[in-house]
Order: C-alpha cells, then sequence, then structure tokens
C-alpha cells in the first residue's frame, strides 16, 4: 500500500517536473555521463549521517538557504575571500549553517569518478533527500542538470531568508516571492521536525510570546536565559528531535512550536486546518513535503551554459 501510494506522489512528481518551463532539468541528467553521482551521494550521508544524526538536518537546510537565494545554483557554498563577500557570512548562516564538510567529501569522490561533470548544486539537492530519508521522511525524486553560480549575494541571502521572528504574512509573502504557495511554505516548515536552533532565535518566544505552552516555556527557559548563552542549542521538535516525522505539528497544536515563526502557521489563522491535518496524517505531510521539495529545488536554476560545474564547491573556477 505505501509503494503504491509512493508510485504515484512520484508520477505526480514527475508528471510537474513535465510542466515546468526549465524542462532541462531531469532525474536522468547525469545517467550516461556520471551514472555513479546518486550512489556516492547516498554512500556519504548514510556515513555522516551514522556519525551524527543532525547532520542531516543541516544539509537539508542548507539546501534551502541555497535555493531562496538567486535559485539552486550552490552559491551558499562559496568561501568569503579577501575581495568576495557571499551567503556563507549572511546573518543566517553565519556560525548556523553547517555541513559543508560533508558537500566537500562528496565532491571530491564525485569528482574522483567523473570530474568536471556534476554540480555542486546538484549534489546539495541529492544529499538533502537522502539526509530526510535516512532519518525516516519521505523520498522523493530528484530532477537534475542544475549548474554552479559564479557569484552570490550578501545582501539577498540577508533580506531574502525568512528571520524566525516573522509573523504569517512576511513569512506567506517571503515564501510567495520564491513561487512556494502557503500550502509548500507548511509542509516545507515540517523540515523543523529535525535539527536544533540556538537560544537567541527563539528567546524572545519563550519570555514574551502568549501562543506558548507555558510548561514548554519554562522548560526551555532553562538553557536559554534572558541574557547569555545565545548559542546554547535546542531542539526545534521537542518530541523526536533527529527522527523525520510529524510530530513538529503536533507541538504547533499543543502550542510547543520553538520558533516565534513555526508557531505562525497555528495561531487561530488561515492554516491552522492544515496543520491539523499534519498533525493527524503523516503521509498526506510526506506527499505536500515532497512535491514542495521539487518545488523549491526548481527555483531558478542555472542551465545549459549558464555558470559552470565547479571543480571544488568552496570556490569559482
Ligand atoms: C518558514 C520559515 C523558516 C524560518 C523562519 C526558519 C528559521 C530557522 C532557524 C532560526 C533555525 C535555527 C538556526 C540556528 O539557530 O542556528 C532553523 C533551523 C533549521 N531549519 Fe529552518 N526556517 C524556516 C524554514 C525552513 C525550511 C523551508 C527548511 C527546509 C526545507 C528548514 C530547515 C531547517 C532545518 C533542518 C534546521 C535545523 C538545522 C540544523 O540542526 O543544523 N527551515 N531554521
Ligand atoms: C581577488 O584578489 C586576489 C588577490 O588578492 C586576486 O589574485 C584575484 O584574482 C582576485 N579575484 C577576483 C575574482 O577578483
Ligand atoms: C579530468 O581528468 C582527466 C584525466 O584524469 C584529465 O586529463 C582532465 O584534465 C580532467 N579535466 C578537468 C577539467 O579537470
Ligand atoms: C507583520 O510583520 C511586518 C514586518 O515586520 C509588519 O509590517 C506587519 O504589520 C505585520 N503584520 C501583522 C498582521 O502583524
Ligand atoms: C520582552 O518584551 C519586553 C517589552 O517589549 C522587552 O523589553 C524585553 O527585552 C523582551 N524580552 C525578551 C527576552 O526578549
Ligand atoms: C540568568 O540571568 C540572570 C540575570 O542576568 C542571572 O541572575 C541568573 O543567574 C542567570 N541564570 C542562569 C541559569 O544562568
Amino acid at each position: 500500500m505505501a509503494s503504491l501510494k509512493h508510485f504515484f506522489v512520484t508520477l505526480a512528481i514527475i508528471s510537474y517536473l513535465g510542466s515546468l518551463s526549465n524542462a532541462q532539468l531531469s532525474p536522468f541528467f547525469y545517467a550516461r555521463t556520471c551514472p555513479k553521482f546518486p550512489l556516492i551521494v547516498r554512500s556519504v550521508m548514510k556515513e555522516a549521517v551514522s556519525r551524527e544524526l543532525r547532520i542531516g538536518a543541516s544539509i537539508l537546510r542548507l539546501f534551502f538557504h541555497d535555493c531562496f537565494v538567486h535559485g539552486c545554483d550552490g552559491s551558499l557554498l562559496l568561501d568569503d575571500t579577501a575581495n568576495f563577500t557571499g551567503e556563507k557570512s549572511a546573518l543566517p548562516n553565519l556560525n548556523s549553517a553547517r555541513g559543508f564538510d560533508v558537500i566537500d567529501t562528496i565532491k571530491t569522490r564525485v569528482e574522483a569518478a567523473c570530474n568536471a561533470t556534476v554540480s555542486c548544486a546538484d549534489i546539495l539537492a541529492l544529499a538533502a533527500r537522502d539526509g530526510v530519508d535516512f532519518l525516516g521522511g519521505p523520498s522523493w525524486t530528484v530532477a537534475l542538470g542544475r549548474r554552479d553560480a559564479r557569484t552570490a549575494s550578501q545582501n539577498d541571502a540577508n533580506s531574502q531568508l525568512p528571520p524566525p521572528f516573522a509573523n504569517l504574512t512576511t513569512l506567506i509573502s517571503m515564501f510567495a516571492a520564491k513561487g512556494l504557495n502557503a500550502r509548500d511554505m507548511t509542509a516545507l516548515s515540517g523540515a523543523h521536525t529535525i535539527g536544533l536552533a540556538q537560544c537567541f532565535t527563539f528567546r524572545e518566544r519563550i519570555y514574551n510570546d502568549t501562543n506558548i505552552d507555558p510548561s514548554f516555556a519554562i522548560m526551555r527557559r532553562a538553557t536559554c536565559n534572558v541574557t547569555g548563552g545565545d548559542s546554547n542549542l535546542a531542539p526545534l521538535d521537542l518530541q523526536t528531535p533527529n527522527r523525520f516525522d510529524n510530530k513538529y505539528y503536533e507541538n504547533l497544536v499543543a502550542r510547543r512550536g520553538l520558533l516565534h515563526s513555526d508557531q505562525e502557521l497555528f495561531n487561530n489563522g488561515p492554516l491552522d486546518a492544515l496543520v491539523r491535518t499534519y498533525s493527524l496524517n503523516d503521509e498526506a505531510f510526506y506527499d505536500d513535503f515532497s512535491v514542495a521539495m521539487v518545488k523549491m529545488g526548481n527555483i531558478s536554476p542555472l542551465t545549459g551554459t549558464n555558470g559552470e560545474i565547479r571543480k571544488n564547491c568552496r570556490v569559482v573556477n
């Protein structure tokens, strides 16, 4: 039953892909030029997740932050240099985005198998998918053929990635600016079923928000003081922080969302019903998450002869 369901979801995704204008992306893009690519990503991700479960979350977030700034073009992966300031040091990423070493490991192995063929942007797309899979989440077909950017914009990373203090109106419009609707946004936010957040991102919520379960607020205050401990970590999903399931939505219904932005999805607003549905039906969440991940992965890719295939994900060729 589950596999039949998966079959139809896959069909839906493939037919959605066919309907896109950027039809250059294809699941079979490297089938002849680098057939081992998906297996290499999978094996490195498997090792990485078994070493540290959180890495699946960290890589998923890298993909989100890459796609939201100038499209899924590997721009986030570029290191700052003396004359180049990129996205890595933008506020949402600085001392926060992590997992770049895993992308480097994948790149090294992929270059050894088929040099100058596979983009860093595509590595990120597959790695994010596999990380979710290894943490018990859904899987989906990833269309490939993205190329890597030669530039990045710190300003755009600062202004186009949603902040954790945002209200629902702002969240909806920031996703809409990327071609993602409120349903996509609600499903994608379920990524917060895994991973950790730093105290400074939820301090105001646990001390000042009113739509929060009081015992949850007290619990979180224990490791996130009014002052100090800015980088102390707490799980985004207090129930199963290393499992990609629908507990995130259960938490929201119980007013136990960690970030202000999380709880905005369930705050007597238009998305309450959808949050409730996902909280009761993990298949509904998985199906919508998979479709939305494919949509996010299709934000403005560089294709054809645009961009380049970077040799090292951290520097332009
Ligand atoms: C809806 C708007 C969103 C906001 C405001 C937001 C904000 C945040 C913040 C503040 C953190 C903690 C960062 C830190 O403390 O260092 C975080 C972590 C995370 N975010 Fe989001 N996020 C959003 C949407 C998404 C989406 C769409 C995805 C992926 C599809 C995602 C995936 C993650 C993951 C997996 C983590 C944990 C990372 C780790 O443990 O290394 N987020 N997010
Ligand atoms: C950046 O500066 C270095 C010297 O500091 C120079 O070699 C390099 O060509 C410059 N790169 C770009 C892209 O301007
Ligand atoms: C790829 O590898 C081949 C043989 O190992 C080498 O001759 C070639 O220069 C490499 N191409 C690039 C772009 O690095
Ligand atoms: C949401 O936040 C934006 C930006 O901070 C603000 O302009 C707007 O008034 C807020 N909307 C609501 C409904 O609170
Ligand atoms: C809570 O709100 C008050 C009044 O706006 C503010 O002074 C205080 O700094 C806030 N506390 C936290 C922890 O954000
Ligand atoms: C929290 O901060 C207050 C005031 O800065 C301080 O008195 C208290 O000891 C701190 N608590 C912890 C657990 O660090």
